[in-house]
């Protein structure tokens, strides 16, 4: 039954497959097709990549009418699914029945005629569509109902937090408010597939496939879109030789270093991006990091993307993340409110820096959820060593591999609510021994650290990274001060039950919600320069600036 619900919610939410195939799959009793347990993440994907590879993105002109385009889009067959949304314009995705559907639409489509410009011909799936009618009506109103792709500002959200009855209640509809939704999901495998279009000029077999916070579970409306380019299918490393008689292979330049090969693919796939890829702006290529990538942003779906080759590694940790997330709801809604507590104090940046990332984040959630007391999540050696033949996988002489059949791993019965571990959370971090100790979710306990960085998070596949290198200890006591103070806020009696609405009918902040707003430790340098102002102050001029902002917000409005 637990494996059953486990499934059903994998199919619905993280690769955002809709209900009604996951119900038809639950009424053939099994829940995947094989007699191999629950579907891995990367069958999952591979249904993601199929409805994606029989898709495409049009933008629309304001005043189209949905019936007519559907009509349409129908002289060319079966439009299994679409929907539409705004980035620069109005864009429709559109999923046909079939990839012969997708070959008809382009067929009938038209090179655009310039004048003062040339273009450049290459053929994607990403399409406009043009309004040849004479007769214009300028009542006609464009009726397109358009799919939000970002979060609501952080204002909404402490308001509608506000309206919760209960802890728990908030920190779910902070998840339900930030989680990718199916379109959004849907979305980024296009976009993947978009991209393979322009890579297959090269490599016509590679495919490219998201990983990191796009499939993890734990990706966040408009969080960056992570894709690796997958040559595993030409690179040869599972075809098998036979052992007698005649076999051909292909004859292929050679270099000394693996990482060489990475770096001279990419750099001719960014420079194809770059010059042929519609839609693809302000290309970057940054060969030289640790890890190679291509930078860049797909206007057409807003997404900032980063491309990157030969990252077997990072898609293991996503796989792992991924399964972490379905073995429990309280896992995915707490990470969800930590990294949107951390966003919302600059504990995390969207720009490069040395702040903790929503990843180092993300595994010191999984860390802590591991050291309760019965665990949430067991700890990475366990999942090594249920893990049967078939999960083997070592890269680069990393070990990484672990239990992929979810039906395999035990978990006792924990029934914490989430109000109390959100609360246990930052007493845990408040007070851990950063300077001493290291995070190690493989083994599930603090080890003693070795290096002398402020803050040190084994990688959990590549354990002789730390990946929170980057994290100075400026930023890292901002992080304990805020936990602290989040502690405390969380301890007030007048934060923990609802507070009813203000005069002019907005909710007053309590709970998680004045969590969100602006701290009074966040410009402070180091722990020794912390002040406390009374309870009572602190918290009227919590809501003081909460009222300042809605009425600066009001006063735009009108
Ligand atoms: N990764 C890693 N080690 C790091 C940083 C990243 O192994 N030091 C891998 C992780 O699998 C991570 C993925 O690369 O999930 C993508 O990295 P990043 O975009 O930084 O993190 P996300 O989890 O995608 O979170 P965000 O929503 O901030 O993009
Ligand atoms: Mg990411």
């Amino acid at each position: 039954e637990k494996c059953r619900n486990t499934f059903e919610t994998i199919f619905r939410r993280s690769v955002g497959t809709e209900p009604e195939v996951a119900q038809t799959q639950g009424a053939r009793g099994d829940h995947t097709g094989d007699k191999d347990g629950p579907k891995s993440l990367y069958n999952l994907m591979a249904d993601r990549q199929e409805q994606a590879e029989k898709s495409v993105l049009i933008s629309c002109p304001s005043r189209t009418s949905e019936k007519r385009f559907l009509k349409f889009l129908s002289n060319h067959g079966d439009v299994k699914k679409h929907f539409f949304y705004e980035s620069y314009g109005v864009y429709a995705v559109v999923e046909f029945a079939s990839r012969d559907n997708v070959v008809s639409l382009l067929e009938s489509a038209a090179i655009p005629g310039v004048s003062h410009e040339s273009v450049v011909p290459f053929k994607s799936r990403l399409l406009s569509l043009r309004n040849h009618s004479s007769v214009h009506s300028p009542t006609q109103q464009s009726d397109l109902p358009c799919q939000p792709q970002t979060t609501a500002p952080i204002s909404e959200l402490i308001q509608r937090l506000s309206r919760e009855e209960s802890v728990d209640d908030q920190i779910n509809s902070l998840t339900e408010a930030y989680q990718l939704t199916e379109e959004n999901s849907r979305l980024r495998f296009l976009v993947c597939s978009l991209l393979k279009d322009v890579a297959a000029a090269y490599f016509p077999e590679c495919t490219i496939r998201p990983f990191g916070s796009s499939v993890n579970g734990f990706g966040k409306l408009g969080c960056d879109l992570d894709m690796f380019l997958d040559l595993d299918s030409i690179s040869g490393w599972n075809v098998k030789m036979p052992k007698s008689g005649l076999s051909l292979e292909y004859q292929m330049k050679r270099t000394n270093s693996e990482r060489h090969v990475t770096q001279s693919i990419l750099s001719v796939i960014g420079e194809c991006v770059d010059h042929f890829g519609p839609g693809c702006v302000g290309v970057q290529k940054i060969l030289n990091a640790r890890c190679p990538l291509v930078r860049f942003a797909h206007q057409p779906s807003g997404f900032q993307c980063d491309l990157t080759a030969n990252n077997r590694v990072a898609m293991k940790s996503t796989e792992l993340l991924y399964l972490y997330g379905e073995l429990d709801p309280r896992v995915r809604s707490l990470v969800f409110t930590i990294r949107c507590w951390a966003r919302a104090h600059g504990v995390t940046s969207s720009i490069p820096g040395a702040w903790i990332t929503n990843f180092a984040l993300t595994v010191m959630v999984l860390f802590f959820l591991q050291k309760r007391a019965p665990p949430i999540i067991p700890k990475l050696d366990y999942l090594r060593d249920l893990a049967g033949p078939a999960d083997e996988s070592v890269i680069e002489g990393n070990d990484c591999t672990f239990v992929t059949d979810f039906s395999k791993i035990q978990l006792p019965s924990n029934t914490e609510t989430l109000e109390q571990l959100l609360s246990d959370f930052f007493e845990f971090y408040a007070t851990f021994p950063f300077s001493r100790m290291s995070i190690n979710i493989r083994k599930g306990k603090e080890q003693n650290k070795l290096e002398v960085t402020p803050l040190h998070i084994q990688n959990p596949f590549e354990t002789s990274l730390n990946v929170s290198k980057n994290v100075n200890s400026s930023q890292l006591d901002r992080f304990v001060a805020l936990c602290q103070e989040s502690a405390w806020l969380l301890q007030q009696s007048e934060n923990r039950t609802p507070r009813g609405v203000g005069g002019d009918n907005t909710p007053t902040p309590w709970g998680l919600a004045t969590l969100l707003l602006p701290s009074q430790v966040a410009g402070i340098k180091g722990r020794k320069k912390r002040k406390r102002e009374p309870a009572s102050e602190r918290i009227k001029s919590l809501l003081e600036s909460l009222k300042n902002k809605n009425e600066g917000r009001k006063s735009q409005d009108s």
